[in-house]
Formats: C-alpha cells, sequence, structure tokens
C-alpha cells in the first residue's frame, strides 16, 4: 500500500473514531478490503485513485460530520497531485445512494469500483448489524408490525424519511434489498448476489419466529416485484 493510502488511512481513523452507528473506522477498513476484491478483477481501474476514495468516501458524510470539506482539506495537506486528487473527489461526490440512487449511471471505472465497494458492506450478515447498530443509535424500534415501507421514494423523500424515525427492518426495504441491482462490477455482483440471498434469509426467519404472516407474504411479494 503507498504511503498516502496509509496516511489516508490514519486521518479516517480519526474522523470515524468515535462513531458507534454503523461509520466506525472498521467500515472503513472494509469497504477498503471490498475495494481490493474488486480491483483485483477490475485491472483497467486506476487503484491509487480507488483506494483514496474507499478510504476518503464517509469522512464527510452527514452522519458523522457537522460542517464536511475534510476530504479535500486531507488531499490538500497531504499534497496529493491536483488530478488525483480532483479524481478522488469525484468518486466520492458520485457515489453515495441518495444522490445515485438505486440505477446509478457512473462515468468511471473507479466511481463503480467504489460504489460497489461500499455497497457490500450495507448487506449480507455485516448489513444487518449495521442496521440495528445505525437503528438503536438513532433511537428507532426493531420492528413495528404496523408500518409497511412506504414504496417508490425519490431521492429526498428518502433523505428525509431516514433522518425521521422509522423502524429498522423497513430499511431493509427501502434500500438493502435494492442495492443488488446498483452494482456495476463483476465482481461486485457477484458477492452482492451472496449477501443478498443471506439478507433475504435472515428476514424469512424473523418474520417466521414472530409469526408476522403478513410481512413474509409482503416480503415474497416484494422480491417478485423487486
Ligand atoms: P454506507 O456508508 O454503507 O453508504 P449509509 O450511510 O446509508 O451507508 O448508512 C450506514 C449504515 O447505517 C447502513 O449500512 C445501514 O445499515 C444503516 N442505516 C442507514 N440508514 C438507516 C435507517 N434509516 N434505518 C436503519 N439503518 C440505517
Ligand atoms: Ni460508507
Amino acid at each position: 500500500m503507498s504511503g498516502i493510502v496509509e496516511k489516508a488511512l490514519a486521518f479516517a481513523k480519526e474522523c470515524h473514531g468515535g462513531d458507534n452507528s454503523g461509520h466506525d473506522f472498521m467500515h472503513i477498513q472494509r469497504v477498503l478490503a471490498n475495494a481490493e476484491r474488486i480491483l483485483a478483477e477490475t485491472p483497467e481501474a486506476d487503484a491509487e485513485a480507488v483506494r483514496l476514495a474507499a478510504v476518503l468516501h464517509d469522512v464527510d458524510d452527514y452522519k458523522i460530520s457537522a460542517k464536511g470539506g475534510r476530504a479535500e482539506y486531507f488531499l490538500q495537506a497531504a499534497g496529493v497531485e491536483t488530478v488525483l486528487a480532483g479524481k478522488v473527489l469525484n468518486i466520492i461526490g458520485a457515489i453515495s445512494f441518495s444522490k445515485s440512487g438505486s440505477h446509478p449511471h457512473f462515468e468511471m471505472i473507479e466511481q463503480a469500483v467504489v460504489s460497489d465497494a461500499d455497497k457490500l458492506d450495507a448487506m449480507g450478515a455485516i448489513g444487518v448489524c449495521r442496521t440495528v447498530m445505525y437503528s438503536a443509535a438513532t433511537q428507532r424500534p426493531l420492528f413495528l408490525a404496523a408500518e409497511f415501507p412506504a414504496e417508490n421514494l425519490t431521492a429526498d423523500e428518502y433523505k428525509n424519511k431516514a433522518r425521521a424515525g422509522n423502524h429498522a427492518i423497513n430499511h431493509f426495504f427501502d434500500k438493502l434489498l435494492k442495492l443488488k441491482g446498483a452494482m456495476q462490477t463483476k465482481a461486485g455482483q457477484r458477492e452482492a448476489e451472496k449477501r443478498h440471498q443471506f439478507m433475504v434469509l435472515f428476514l424469512q426467519e424473523f418474520f417466521d419466529e414472530i409469526q408476522a404472516s403478513s410481512w413474509r407474504a409482503y416480503l415474497d411479494d416484494f422480491l417478485k416485484r423487486n
């Protein structure tokens, strides 16, 4: 790993240090590891730009930073050359779900790699854990049987709903079960398929255990439609 990526990791560790809402530094380490796996099958991508963007992609997320500008500050302070710094900021700006939606169109392969790497970390067993952590950290209930998901949210509605109260299980329908369709690389799609199946299994078991049969039917129908 290059010296500048090491420095970025140290910077991100400070930025994410105090978080316990699913945006802790381990999220960054996992996204970097996911990016490496995708890079191994995507030799045409600029690996340095991908790594820096993976490491810095959440330092300005509104959930952990009120003021923003930290990625840009780091790149300047670390003396990263202008073209590479611009590329890294471009990737970070392009990838968020609230901006790019469930069917992103990226102009650069590097955006696709980092987007897939980040989205994979919201799926599977890790995705289940992060959703529970986030919900606990924001005082949301685990499950409200009377509150079915509001479907077809616009990006703005999604953001407002995400900030206001909602139960953890709805987040699977609002976002997590749609991530498979947002994958842009071959390696990302393959891994997403596996993690998607695990989330489906988790939800089936969850609804079966509490005998929430209308939710079980809703899930089956949702999967047919999405
Ligand atoms: P990422 O950093 O992976 O792009 P987000 O910033 O959207 O993802 O959210 C981080 C994690 O917090 C997600 O993996 C998800 O599990 C959880 N999360 C985000 N929004 C909600 C929500 N409204 N309800 C429950 N969990 C959420
Ligand atoms: Ni992230």
